[in-house]
């Protein structure tokens, strides 16, 4: 079957990649000309694990090209951005459907973009001759190859059984396959990241209370995902969520609720203590103007060069603002800070390093590097990831949640 992708960033192109394993040929269309003549010579424009090697195995049914062309079926993975309102921005899809439009008025048109509940229905009404289904997309940054192989679950959401069942057979995996209606495949989705940002700031809460009464979060959370009515994950305590989803669908659905004249108590709660806990990590810095800081990690999490949304920059930029000095390091991810070749490079002289992303490399930082490169080995652990937590040395530690080793 010939599919066309539209939009290759995260979803897009790990999509067609999936389609292209399974013998499908994939025409990729991208607005990026450079983007574009980029992948043509097989080069991800993205920090993903195994995406070269995929992109090389799938060559030959992979085409990347800045032209629409005429296809029966197309795949929608553009971006939906947050409007300054907090509502989602849709015009990246509205145009995208106009064009399909007018080369191919009866196409398929699949929505893998992730768009508030009811948009597939209202471009449904304004286009009738299309068949539209939202199919939503669950993969995270990092391991999105294997997230796209290996899913929990494919959710269709189609009024058009023909469409349905062409896409059963497209999305062929072993996981369960959900066939809903469209509105509900969009809150579906919406449902899934709320649900993972509320535990994520449940346990940062409980993280803060740890600190308070002298417990260690990291305890208590393996103590309660040991009962598979909560489960382990998501419940690492930190510096809180960024990215480029959390946060923006977050916003999107308490904005679409808030417009109904409904308020989503829950979710809105997580969205201000991930907002707090940011604060509560400025705060164990306890910043001064001339003190000199060394974010390690600056990407939003390990495994990815995505900035969007990251911790790291927005601590970066308060405390830049407070008159610190700020080096970071993070060998994926490039920013407009003093960012350093080396873990080594961005502790030299510093009052404190502060651990944002769990990445390999800095999880295994020695305390032997910190006492000879810093001005005082002091080490914030964002992350609660640091290997030497037990062991410090002369390291002055101090983690989220969990008791401080003062030496
Ligand atoms: P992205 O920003 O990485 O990529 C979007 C791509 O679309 C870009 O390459 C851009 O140039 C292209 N584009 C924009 N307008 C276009 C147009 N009119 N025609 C052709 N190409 C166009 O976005 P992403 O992270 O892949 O996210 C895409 C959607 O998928 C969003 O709705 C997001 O919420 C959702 N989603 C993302 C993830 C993720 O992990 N990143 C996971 C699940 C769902
Ligand atoms: C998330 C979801 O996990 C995906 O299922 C979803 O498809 C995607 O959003 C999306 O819609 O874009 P992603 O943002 O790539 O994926 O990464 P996550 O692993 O979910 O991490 C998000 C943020 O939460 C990171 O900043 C991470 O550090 C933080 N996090 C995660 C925690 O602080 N604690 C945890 O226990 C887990």
């Amino acid at each position: 079957m010939q599919v066309t992708v539209i939009g290759t960033g995260y979803v897009g192109l790990v999509t067609a990649i999936g389609l292209a394993d399974a013998k499908h040929d994939v025409i990729c269309v991208d607005l990026n000309k450079e983007r574009m003549e980029r992948l043509s010579n097989g080069i991800a424009p993205i920090t993903e694990e195994g995406i070269e090697e995929a992109l090389q195995q799938n060559q030959s049914r992979l085409t990347f090209t800045t032209e629409y062309p005429v296809s029966d079926l197309y795949l929608i993975a553009v971006g939906t951005p947050e409007r300054a309102d907090g509502s989602c921005d849709l015009s990246a899809v509205e145009a995208v459907v106009k064009l399909i439009h007018s080369i191919q008025p009866d196409a398929a048109v699949v929505m893998k973009s992730t768009v508030p509940p009811g948009t597939t229905e209202k471009l449904q009404t304004v286009y009738p001759s299309l068949r539209f289904a939202m199919v939503p997309e669950f993969l995270r940054e990092g391991t999105a190859i294997r997230d796209m192989r290996n899913p929990h679950r494919v959710i269709i959401g189609a009024h058009d059984q023909q469409l349905a069942e062409t896409l059963t057979d497209l999305f062929k995996t072993n996981a369960p396959i959900v066939h809903v209606d469209p509105t509900t495949a969009e809150l579906t989705k919406y449902a899934a990241n709320s649900f993972l940002a509320v535990k994520i700031s449940f346990i940062n809460e409980i993280a803060r209370l740890a600190d308070i009464v002298g417990a260690d979060v990291e305890d208590v959370a393996h103590g309660i995902g040991l009962d598979p009515r909560i489960g382990p994950a998501f419940l690492k305590a930190g510096a809180g969520y960024g990215g480029s989803c959390f946060p923006k669908d977050i916003a999107a659905l308490t904005t679409l609720a808030q417009q109904q004249g409904e308020h989503l108590h829950v979710i809105e709660a997580a969205d201000r203590t991930n907002e707090a806990q940011l604060q509560y990590v400025l705060d164990k810095i306890n910043p001064s103007p001339g003190l000199h800081v060394a974010l390690l990690g600056l990407a939003f999490k390990p495994g990815t060069d995505d900035l969007r949304d990251a911790p790291a920059l927005r601590l970066a930029e308060r405390l830049t603002k407070m008159g610190v000095t700020v080096t970071g390091y993070d060998p994926a991810a490039k920013t407009l800070l003093d960012q350093k070749e080396s873990i080594e490079e961005a502790v030299a002289g510093a009052d404190l390093a502060v651990i944002m992303t769990e990445w390999d490399e800095i999880k295994q930082i020695t305390p032997e590097l910190l006492v000879k490169q810093m001005k005082s080995a002091r080490l914030v652990d964002g992350r609660n990831c640091w290997a030497y937590v037990n062991e410090p040395g002369n390291v002055q530690y101090e983690g989220i949640g969990r008791p401080n080793k003062t030496f």
